[in-house]
């Protein structure tokens, strides 16, 4: 399928890229851009630049760029053409695409989403009226699961047998091999298919979308020498560590109250909800990951963790509590009584019991504290120091200063100790942190140069000063300013410039200066489509100095086009003049090396006109 050109620019325009990606990161204003925390990559100090006025994103730890519709690719993980669908859905632009066209260009992930999407409405149609399905409907009848709540969850049931899943999904023209790769199917040594869900009780789980990415299943009477639950394996659709389960029913209520309640199990998560408790997401089965703590914490700074009151469940809380902190979320632990998970609590006792539990969740360091007495660390000098000194770990994890002041205090109160003594521990910590960090700079540092590597020409002789001035005026054909371009696709040649990934930019931006087209960045950046040569864009233009932030000091109250205007000429002036520097180096060295005279004063003709030359640039750069 194909969407026209025309179109795409025309969705592309009339959506702002803000509200395209600030309601999965959180943003802050700084100077004319907002930063925030990467969804790219794993980072404790924002580097993600997102630019209103340029439409355009970059990352300046992992290098990550584009317009809106690379944000939407790469953030949901789905094809060009689904983005630029996706936007116009959004801006409320149609496109018409016929039926036909669609599955014929339709990507591996989007063939797979349906795989799964078939799958799981094959199996809400066993649950719900199979005969064999019986002993499936009375299991969540035991467990007091609603028709209702069946439904909004997309419970299913996998028929007890070796083909059925198979059958049906050829029946349905569903490919085997995907469906094996997404472990709906399995494969004997011998080459045997085989339904891979036989016989369990289905929990599709969702992407934060709302699409079906993988599922869990259960087996319906705890049998010893069988897995209790059966997973999907990853998929290119589904990244075990980046999912939160139930976060797409969550996620509204999340926002609403501010506040997120983790649980561990499928089961815990779906009774809640029923409950009406419905600001919960599962880890289900996995250690907190700090994918799913980024994931969590664009919804909400505030979590309490309620996991089991096994020992389990402690060492989970005390892992995930570290990660937390990490990235300075407010955490609260509330604890069970022993014996009780989440799902059987508020099926035993309802959900006004439940809520109390919540409210009487401890902060960590209560918690903490309580773990180590009931481990009876306090009862020796040797320990108890040694406790303390644990306690403190996930203080200095904490970059607010502040809150970490704060909980010191805390501590000293509790423990009767000076605070300088817990400072002096506290800074001990941190000492070696600040290690780690100094070490994440420098390789941050290297692999920023190693971009700009990968992009400019190793062959060529070019002096810095002269590449240094071209990125400078790449930077400017993106201001979005039309008389700054105009200059430059006067002044410049394809041949002044020193790289092909130059040249590439430069002839797309005159082809749209000449098409009168739209010069935003993010326009400009689309009709690029070589992703490595957009993500260099990204990088160079929103750098942490913009162009004319020296000259708007220079010249306070003139306006941002005359700025960079002036700045456009002076740059342009400095590169001609660069390059024709250049060539008087090369007539210097053949004088040298002239034998007579008359060639001598040939090259110091050339030489004078070259002197002219620069003047005349001079004076039409003014
Ligand atoms: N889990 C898993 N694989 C297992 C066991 C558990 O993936 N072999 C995950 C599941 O997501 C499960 C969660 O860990 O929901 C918690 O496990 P557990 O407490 O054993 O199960 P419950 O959710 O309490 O399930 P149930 O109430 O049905 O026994
Ligand atoms: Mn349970």
């Amino acid at each position: 399928m194909t969407i026209p050109e025309q179109k795409i620019e025309e969705v592309r325009a009339a959506a702002n890229i803000y509200d395209f990606i600030s309601p999965h990161i959180s943003l802050k204003k700084r100077g004319r851009n907002y930063i925030g925390l990467c969804p790219f990559h794993n980072e404790k100090t924002p580097s993600f630049t997102v630019s209103e006025e340029k439409q355009i994103f970059h990352c300046f730890g992992c290098h990550a760029g584009g317009n809106v519709y690379r944000f939407i690719m790469d953030y949901q993980k789905i094809s060009f053409i689904e983005a630029v669908q996706e936007v116009a859905k959004q801006v409320g632009i149609t496109i018409e695409v016929s039926e036909t066209e669609q599955t014929e260009g339709q990507s591996e992930q989007e063939s797979l989403l349906d795989i799964n999407t078939a799958a799981a409405k094959y199996f809400l149609d066993n649950l719900l009226n199979s005969h064999e399905g019986e002993t499936a409907r009375q299991y969540f009848e035991r467990r007091k699961i609603k028709l209702q709540t069946i439904r909004t969850f997309g419970l299913g049931y996998a028929l007890p047998a070796w083909e059925a899943f198979i059958n049906f999904a050829r029946e349905k023209n569903i490919d085997l091999n995907k469906s094996v790769q997404l472990g709906l199917i399995g494969k004997t040594n011998e080459g045997r298919l085989y339904d891979k869900f036989s016989g369990r009780i289905i929990f599709p789980i969702f992407s934060s979308t709302g699409r079906v990415i993988a599922f869990g299943g259960r087996i319906l009477e705890n049998r010893e020498n069988a897995a209790k639950y059966l997973n999907s394996p990853e998929s290119i659709v589904y990244t075990k560590g980046r999912v939160l389960y139930g976060l797409s029913h969550a996620k509204d209520d999340i926002r609403k109250l501010d506040k997120a309640i983790l649980v561990e199990g499928y089961m815990d998560l779906i009774s809640l909800h029923q409950a009406g408790i419905k600001n919960v997401v599962a880890v289900s089965g996995t250690a907190l990951t700090e994918e799913q703590v980024q994931l969590l914490s664009r919804y909400t700074k505030n979590v309490v963790l309620l996991f089991d009151a096994d020992a389990a469940g402690m060492k989970a809380a005390m892992r995930s509590i570290e990660l937390l902190l990490q990235r300075d979320m407010e955490i609260k632990i509330a604890s069970l009584p022993v014996g009780e998970d989440p799902d059987s609590y508020v099926n035993n006792f309802g959900k006004q019991a439940f809520e109390e539990i919540i409210n009487r969740a401890q902060n960590f360091l209560e918690y903490q504290t309580d773990y180590f007495q009931k481990q009876g660390l306090f009862n020796e000098p040797a320990t108890s120091a040694e406790a303390i000194r644990e306690l403190m770990k996930p203080v200095a994890l904490i970059n607010d200063e502040l809150k970490r002041t704060l909980l010191i205090k805390t501590i000293a109160k509790k423990f009767n100790l000076r605070e300088m003594l817990i400072e002096d521990e506290l800074r001990k910590i941190l000492a070696g942190q600040h290690k780690v960090e100094l070490i994440e700079a420098k390789r941050r540092e290297v692999t920023e140069s190693k971009v700009l590597d990968s992009i400019l020409p190793a062959e060529k002789k070019i002096p810095q000063q002269i590449i240094n001035l071209e990125v400078e005026l790449i930077k400017l054909l993106f201001e979005g300013s039309e008389k700054t371009v105009e200059l430059i696709v006067h002044h410049v040649n394809e041949e002044m410039l020193s790289s092909d990934a130059h040249i590439t930019i430069f002839n797309h931006v005159a082809d749209a200066y000449n098409a009168s087209a739209d010069l935003t960045a993010g326009a400009l950046i689309e009709r690029i489509k070589d992703e490595k040569i957009q993500r260099y864009i990204s990088n160079i233009i929103l750098e942490k100095y913009t162009v004319s932030k020296i000259w708007e000091e220079f010249h306070p109250g003139e306006s941002r086009e005359k700025i960079l205007e002036k700045y456009t000429k002076d740059t342009l002036c400095k590169y001609k003049h660069a390059h024709l520097d250049e060539r008087a180096n090369e007539y210097y060295t053949e004088m040298e090396n002239a034998g007579n005279d008359e060639k001598k004063i040939d090259i110091m003709k050339l030489l004078r006109d070259l002197n002219k030359e620069k003047q005349l640039i001079s004076e039409e750069l003014r």
